[in-house]
């Protein structure tokens, strides 16, 4: 089977070919970095009306790439949510106008739910694993940032979330006051490579009685007035202060979800979504965990309609399909 991914539910345009096995045939990701960047973050009409621009092009491309024609496509599979709605609307559509041309299933796929399988894409050795559940996933993006317990393919357990901000959000937010554009993650990474960690303490909080939720509008809050308060450090220290902050973030990221792996016993953990792709938490966790951790290849950390197709095959596969009322949700439950 070919299936056709498409995902348009931030600020990147991103279609991909994926066979039922999970190889990748082609994937493009057209980045709008450069038309929100002077805006210090997404602006959501410009993000749907790019959408629209670039789409058919993005399309046009995967295909060449594959060295396919829409013909050969057997499933639809696109984001439905969460994200925004302008944005999430223009993959809806144009999912269906090929679903209905072409007279082919389509399936809504929830962007969390494709985040996790781009663990099962390509390469990666979990794909080559009979049975590797259960598993803690940490879900890790600009949006979010979840631990979930996956009981198998297409099961999952939300068991703990940030109360307030994704740790993705914190970092950008703290890289944006330092006057970087978005994304800051990379950015921070850059910077904190040759970076001291342990230069600043920032604040490291846990909850009583919630072992497994995470909190990082404090951190941010914190950042920021450190940064206010300090501009010498800021001026001589840049890089020591950008690695103390990136490795606040990891060590909380990190001590959640080994609790959560040994409570549960689990076989593995899969960290996935966009801050998956930091050197210091893919390298703090893999040498931390009491069990193996899987990782996304690079490209599938971030946004990509690759591990959507994928997630979409699983359902499909299952015997679910959706019609042409399909909608679109700014906010939808993994669960
Ligand atoms: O999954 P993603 O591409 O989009 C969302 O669904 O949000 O994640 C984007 C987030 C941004 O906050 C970005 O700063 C962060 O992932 N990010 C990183 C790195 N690459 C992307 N954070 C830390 N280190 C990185 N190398
Ligand atoms: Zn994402």
């Amino acid at each position: 089977m070919i299936i056709l991914g498409i995902e348009t539910s931030c600020d990147d345009t991103a279609i991909s070919l994926v066979n039922e096995k999970g190889t990748v045939l082609s994937n493009v990701v057209s980045s709008q970095e450069v038309f929100h960047k002077n805006f210090g973050g997404i602006v959501p009409e410009i993000a749907s009306r790019k959408h629209s621009e670039l789409i058919g092009y993005a399309i046009t491309e995967t295909l060449k790439i594959a060295g396919k024609s829409l013909e050969d496509i057997d499933l639809i599979s696109v984001t439905k949510g969460p994200g925004l709605v302008g944005s999430l609307i223009i993959g809806v559509e144009t999912a269906k106008a090929i679903s209905f041309a072409l007279n082919k299933p389509l399936i809504g796929i929830n962007h969390l739910e494709g985040h996790i399988y781009s663990l099962f894409l390509g390469g990666p050795k979990l794909s080559k694993i009979k049975n590797p559940f259960p598993l803690i996933i940490l879900i890790v993006s600009g949006g979010h940032t979840e631990l979930v317990l996956m009981e198998n393919h297409l099961k999952y357990r939300v068991i703990g979330r940030t109360r307030d901000d994704a740790a993705g959000e914190a970092i950008d937010k703290f890289a944006r006051f330092l006057g970087y554009g978005y994304p800051g993650g990379p950015l921070i990474e850059k910077l904190g490579i040759n970076g001291n960690p342990e230069f600043h303490k920032f604040p490291h909080l846990t909850f009583k009685g919630s072992p497994y939720e995470f909190s990082f509008s404090g951190l941010k809050t914190a950042g920021i007035y450190f940064l206010e308060k300090n501009p010498a450090a800021v001026k001589n220290n840049l890089n020591d202060i950008a690695a103390s902050f990136e490795k606040t973030v990891v060590d909380i990221l990190t001590e959640r979800t080994i609790r959560a792996a040994v409570d549960y016993k689990v076989k593995g953990i899969g960290v996935v979504g966009g801050v998956s792709a930091n050197k210091r938490l893919r390298k703090t966790l893999t040498t931390e965990a009491p069990v193996e951790v899987f990782l996304p290849e690079k490209t599938f950390s971030t946004d990509n309609a690759a591990m959507i197709a994928l997630a979409g095959y699983r359902h499909f596969e299952r015997g679910e399909k959706d019609n042409l009322l399909l909608d679109v949700y700014s906010r939808l439950e993994i669960e």
